[in-house]
């Protein structure tokens, strides 16, 4: 056995609390890698909600979804994950929700994501997760401004309070450059 790493231990945590026909949301869609993923495990009777600035990445996704006939239970929106609730009906309980942070490999290496706005996404996530869901967080920090959000993101976390939720933080400590940390918040 080998400890997975950050994002492949996302996936083995979601595995665990998304079952078919649920409601799920990608905040950071990229390539999507995640988003394909997750339209998977809900299955045709769920519901995927994908979220992204950036238009090249959603139209390529949407391209691969189409492709491997996931497209029917995915709704891709082409906006900041910060107003995610005006994108989403009323009363939606999600049973997970996914951000990897930092910015989308082989793109534009500006467009980050910033503390201020993982942070309203994340607490609008909270609001309508169901019991025992999880909010995954893949903190990709290497870049410039990178530590700025871990730092900010690390102080919010450690407020989340402890009778309504519990923040898991996963990380390989004695490895160089950077590499990924993951935090799972989970409704108790
Ligand atoms: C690390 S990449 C995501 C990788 C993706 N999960 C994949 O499988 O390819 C981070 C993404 O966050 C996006 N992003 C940055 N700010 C955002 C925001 N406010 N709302 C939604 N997405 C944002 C970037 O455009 C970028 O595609």
């Amino acid at each position: 056995m080998n400890l997975e790493s950050a994002l492949r231990y996302s996936h083995t945590l979601l595995d665990q609390v998304v079952q078919p026909g649920d409601t799920v949301v990608d905040a950071t869609v990229g390539n999507g890698n995640d988003t394909i993923y997750l339209a998977s495990a809900v299955g045709k009777n769920g519901r995927v909600y994908g979220f992204d600035v950036q238009a090249a990445g959603l139209a390529a996704t949407k391209t691969q979804l189409v492709l491997t006939g996931l497209s029917l239970q995915t709704s891709l929106i082409h906006d900041g994950h910060e107003h995610l609730l005006k994108h989403l009906p009323e009363n939606t309980q999600i049973s997970a929700a996914i951000f990897n942070l930092g910015y989308l490999p082989g793109s534009d290496k500006s467009i980050i994501t910033h503390a201020k706005t993982t942070i309203s996404a994340i607490k609008q996530c909270l609001q309508i997760l169901q019991r025992g869901g999880l909010v995954i967080l893949v903190s990709y920090y290497g870049h410039p401004g990178g530590k700025d959000e871990l730092r900010e993101l690390q102080t919010f976390l450690h407020q989340i309070p402890q009778k309504q939720f519990q923040v898991l933080n996963y990380q390989f400590i004695n490895q160089q450059n950077d590499p990924p940390i993951l935090f799972a918040i989970q409704k108790r």
